[in-house]
């Protein structure tokens, strides 16, 4: 599966890594251009467990590369992860212009049926609002797409674990064709784990990773 993952920050980066290692071909966007140099050289600007190695591993088979070029990003891939950072206001709100900037640029370029699916922690019906940004800015072309939320549930310091041997996969969306494509990226993963995929609609999937974020903070 072709696969376009936007910001290549912690969450980018490990989800990028592990979608190529699971044999997708990938490449990670990020609009900072010397972190993408060196990750095309192998250089790693996080440490977590493993990483540098599977970035290697993925980089020479040549399933994985980085970029700053969204528009061909967009344009070659079948399915775009958004994983911008949603940083929190003085409000204690998240700031979702990353992912609304996205959503713009998805739409302006969107040349085929794609899967949209949002990594990035937001409030619940935000899937909703970015489905609407995409299709405000298709202009006239009559194309489809689908909107999914896929929250990561992955903690620093075991990332690749987490990604690799989830407890779940959550998967919110109101297209079956959409729930097919999600299943075949993650394929291999269940075949080899037997982790179990809730699907779900997208405001439940938004709700699962707020809940999820929730009961962690009260039980830490
Ligand atoms: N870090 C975690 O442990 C963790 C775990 C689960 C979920 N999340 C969520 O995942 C999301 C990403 O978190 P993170 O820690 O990876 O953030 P981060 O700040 O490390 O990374 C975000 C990246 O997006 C890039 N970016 C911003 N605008 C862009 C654009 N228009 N095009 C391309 N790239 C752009 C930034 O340069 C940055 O590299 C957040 O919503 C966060 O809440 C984080």
């Amino acid at each position: 599966m072709k696969i376009c993952v936007v910001g290549t920050g912690y969450v980018g980066l490990v989800v990028g890594a592990c979608l190529a290692d699971l044999g997708n071909d990938v490449v990670c966007i990020d609009v900072v251009k010397e972190k993408i140099d060196k990750l095309n050289n192998g250089i790693i600007p996080i440490y977590e467990p493993g990483l540098e190695q599977l970035v290697k591993y993925n980089l020479e088979r040549k399933r994985l590369r980085f970029s700053i070029d969204l528009v061909s990003g967009i344009k070659i891939s079948k399915v775009i992860f958004i994983a911008v950072g949603t940083p929190s206001k003085k409000s204690g709100d998240p700031d979702l212009s990353q992912v609304k900037e996205v959503a713009v640029q998805i739409g302006k370029n969107l040349n085929s049926y794609k899967v949209i699916v949002n990594k990035s922690t937001v409030p619940v019906g935000t899937g909703k609002v970015v489905k609407k940004i995409i299709q405000e800015n298709l202009a006239n072309k009559k194309l489809d797409f689908d909107v999914v939320s896929n929250p990561e549930f992955l903690k620093e310091g075991a990332a690749i674990q987490d990604f690799m041997r989830p407890n779940r996969v959550v998967i919110g969306t109101e297209s079956s064709k959409a729930i097919k494509i999600m299943k075949d990226i993650y394929d291999s993963l269940f075949l080899s784990t037997g982790t179990y995929f809730v699907s779900t609609n997208l405001e439940t999937a938004e709700m699962i990773k707020y809940a999820s974020n929730a009961f962690l903070a009260a039980k830490n």
